[in-house]
């Protein structure tokens, strides 16, 4: 049975680059697309750009050019980086267009019909420069709770403290730097509080599979117990000035009020959807009307549930279109085990990926390998995506063609075995047709993990069946031309499979594989017979190239925002640990922590002390509580660890330290210390420390008197020591 199957990804937001993180998204769906159409579904995927709010407006003035122009510039920049990406949609669009304006007023005029829209007044921040209302994010103080200074209006990055930007001290305009005044205006609400959003909301989202477990655990904890009425009203329009779509009001007057972008954002997918409809000749309400008997899914990154589980399903329904079918929500992207970086060099974008001539079907490879359709984070870690590539793709897949095209290419004029290889196919390789379609349930259930892993054993079965029937040894041996003709017959019937069961990963390299073996565009449905008889093959050309690791050296980088020069006086080298005269005394703890230490209890010889300094000196050097999140040797470094540091607030920090004679990596992960947090970068021969680790030793800092300071406990990572 055909399946309707419509599929969006998020809307990037259309005032920066798109970067590895966004593609985890979309990727992941380009793949299901993909799959659903090589499945011989009708499936469609759209997207567009999300151009609305307060910060493109900003973003426009502040290049000196209009909105429009800034939209429609990044338009065409993420266009080209999705197509280098391979990502397919069959619709990029614009949420700034008639279509997404049309269902924004339509959803806007059944909801106010339904009685759930309420205007209010409300109090906000107003900067009385700039003259406009600020968003929290714009809006900067000193945290209630902790005195951070230049704090955003909704959260605390030093303390992690969440409160609203009326309670910020000494509050200043991010946009002027003015002290903001509160003034009052009207906003329209919709009405999430109403019973009726609440009951269907409840319903809705528990639903079989309409969300993954860990989602609809979530929306439990924010819809509360039955009965217990947690959802507040939504604010859904802004004041001018707002790059958006004015609200518009009883008879065709002007309201001077937006949709907030968040409003008009999803109504986008209805919009772009619709422009394609009307491209095509496609019947929109075939997929959005209310009987609906279409497949609608929204993947997601899990950031962006609350909009998609919550406020989306409650418009639609009240508004008297369908809800989606299922909302697909994945986790974040981390780069080596830390966030996505720019100091660092890991916040990769797109464009700097391609240029640097990396091979875009090596990242979708890997994402498909680590995605498994769960709302876990996923981490991109270098070392590993170079060996993994090179070692599944080139070593286990490719490696199939191109042993044996060279013989059916010079020996056997191109040509495969006269007799049907049916029967020692299935006899020397058996499950491998079969196999279609368990791998077809892992990518309908977005596993793509498992289906990786499926086929990289299928490839070790057929490389055991070279390696067993060794087709360059018979090639030397007479009379074996019948036994090579076979074994590399079935060899290119057993790449073809695979390259079936990869194309949804790998789109551009199964369509040089089907010119190689010289076949139509390959369906699923084609797992299910082999090549026929004498098949003629085309020339071998190397399908794929390796990773080379210093591609991955030049693509961070290209990636690293210039660091700071160091200052005049030269810093302590970041890997010798600062070394502080008053040694730490052996507690029994540290004992049973460092066992190898247990013998040394010696008395520290202590160093001179430091001429004086002013406490303003002191105050210079900005001292962390810092979590090990890991330790790793650092390879051909005899005194080194690396280290990557927690500070809190996602913030985390690679720092190389001497302290492997005194410690084993494993033993330090999980455990806090003290760092110093402003220490100027320094370029080591492994990659960039940034920071130090406190340490006590002896004078001449050898081994083994080396210890890790550690707080006591309570203290947390990103606390200040002072
Ligand atoms: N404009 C909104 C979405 C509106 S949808 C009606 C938005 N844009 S975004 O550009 O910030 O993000 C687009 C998508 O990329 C989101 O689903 C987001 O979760 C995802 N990702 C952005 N950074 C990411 C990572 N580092 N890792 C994985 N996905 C991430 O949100
Ligand atoms: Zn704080």
């Amino acid at each position: 049975m055909t399946r309707k199957i419509l599929l969006t990804a998020a809307l990037p937001y259309a005032n920066g680059a798109i970067h590895l993180g966004h593609l985890v998204e979309y990727i992941q769906t380009d793949i299901w697309t993909r799959f659903q159409k090589m499945r011989g579904h009708e499936c469609w995927f759209v997207c567009a750009d999300d151009t609305h709010g307060t910060p493109i407006m900003l973003r426009a003035e502040k290049e000196g050019i209009t909105p429009e122009q800034l939209i429609e510039r990044v338009h065409a920049e993420h266009s080209r980086d999705f197509a280098g990406f391979h990502v397919a949609f069959d619709n990029y669009y614009t949420t700034h267009s008639d279509e997404t304006r049309h269902y924004s007023e339509d959803i806007f005029a059944k909801l106010k019909a339904a009685g759930l829209i309420e205007i209010r007044s409300i109090e906000q921040y107003y900067d009385p420069v700039k003259l406009m209302f600020l968003p929290d994010r714009f809006i900067k103080g000193e945290c209630p709770k902790c005195g951070a200074k230049d704090q955003y209006g909704d959260a605390c990055e030093s303390c992690g403290a969440a409160y609203a930007p009326t309670d910020l001290k000494n509050p200043y305009s991010a946009v002027s730097g003015a002290p903001p005044v509160l003034k009052s205006s009207d906003h329209y609400f919709f009405k999430l509080s109403d019973p009726r959003c609440q009951d269907f909301l409840r319903q809705w989202t528990q639903q079989e599979e309409r969300l993954q477990p860990e989602a609809a655990n979530k929306l439990q904890e924010w819809l509360g117990a039955p009965g217990e009425s947690k959802l507040t009203d939504w604010d859904i329009s802004r004041d001018a000035p707002y790059f958006g779509f004015e609200i518009p009001g009883d008879n065709g007057k002007s309201t001077g009020k937006y949709f907030y972008v968040w409003l008009d954002a999803p109504i986008g997918y209805m919009g772009s959807f619709k422009n394609f409809c009307d491209k095509k000749g496609l019947d929109f309400d075939e997929f959005w009307g209310k009987d609906s008997t279409a497949e609608l899914y929204h993947f997601i990154g899990k950031d962006i549930l609350y909009f998609h589980a919550l406020f989306w399903p409650a418009e639609l329904a009240h508004a008297g279109y369908r809800t989606p079918t299922k909302v697909f929500a994945h986790g974040f992207l981390t780069v080596d085990g830390a966030k996505m970086s720019k100091s660092r060099g890991t916040f990769i974008t797109a464009e700097s990926y391609l240029t640097q001539g990396l091979n875009p079907e090596w990242l979708r490879y890997y994402f498909a390998a680590k995605l498994n359709g769960s709302m876990e984070d996923i981490d991109l870690n270098l070392e590993d995506f170079t060996q993994r590539v090179n070692s599944d793709l080139i070593g286990k897949y490719i490696n199939i063609a191109s042993r044996a095209a060279g013989f059916i290419a010079k020996r056997f004029d191109g040509k495969l075995q006269r007799e049907h290889v049916s029967a020692r196919f299935k006899a020397e390789l058996p499950g491998l047709m079969e196999a279609a379609d368990e791998i077809a349930g892992y990518y309908e259930v977005r596993d793509y993990a498992r289906g990786m892993r499926c086929v990289m054993a299928l490839a070790d079965r057929i490389n055991q069946y070279v390696d067993k029937n060794q087709p360059w040894v018979l090639a030397k041996q007479e009379g074996q031309e019948a036994k090579l003709h076979e074994v590399c017959s079935l060899l290119i019937n057993a790449f073809r499979l695979l390259t079936i069961y990869l194309k949804p990963v790998l789109p551009k390299l199964a369509q040089r594989a089907e010119e190689f073996l010289n076949v139509a565009p390959l369906h699923w449905a084609d797992a299910g017979h082999l090549l026929p008889i004498a098949h003629p093959i085309s020339d071998y050309e190397h399908l794929m190239q390796r990773i080379d690791a210093k591609q991955i050296d030049s693509l961070i980088a290209a990636n690293r925002e210039s660091l700071e020069p160091t200052a005049a006086a030269p810093a302590p080298s970041p890997g010798i640990p600062l070394r502080i005269t008053v040694a730490e005394p052996h507690s029994p703890q540290r004992h049973a922590q460092h066992q190898q230490h247990s013998e040394d209890i010696v008395q520290a010889q202590t160093s001179p002390v430091e001429p004086t300094i002013s406490i303003d000196d002191f105050s210079k050097v900005d001292l962390r509580i810092a979590r090990i999140a890991d330790a790793q040797h650092v390879e051909g470094a005899d005194k080194l660890i690396r280290l990557t540091l927690d500070l809190g607030e996602g913030e985390t920090r690679n720092v190389f330290a001497g302290i492997k004679s005194a410690y084993d990596p494993a033993q330090l992960v999980g455990r806090l210390t003290v760092m110093v947090a402003n220490l100027a970068p320094r370029k080591m021969k492994f990659g960039i420390s940034e920071g130090m680790v406190l340490a006590a030793s002896d004078s001449d800092g050898k081994s083994p008197g080396l210890f890790l300071l550690s707080p006591d406990s309570g203290a947390q990572p990103g606390m200040r020591v002072k």
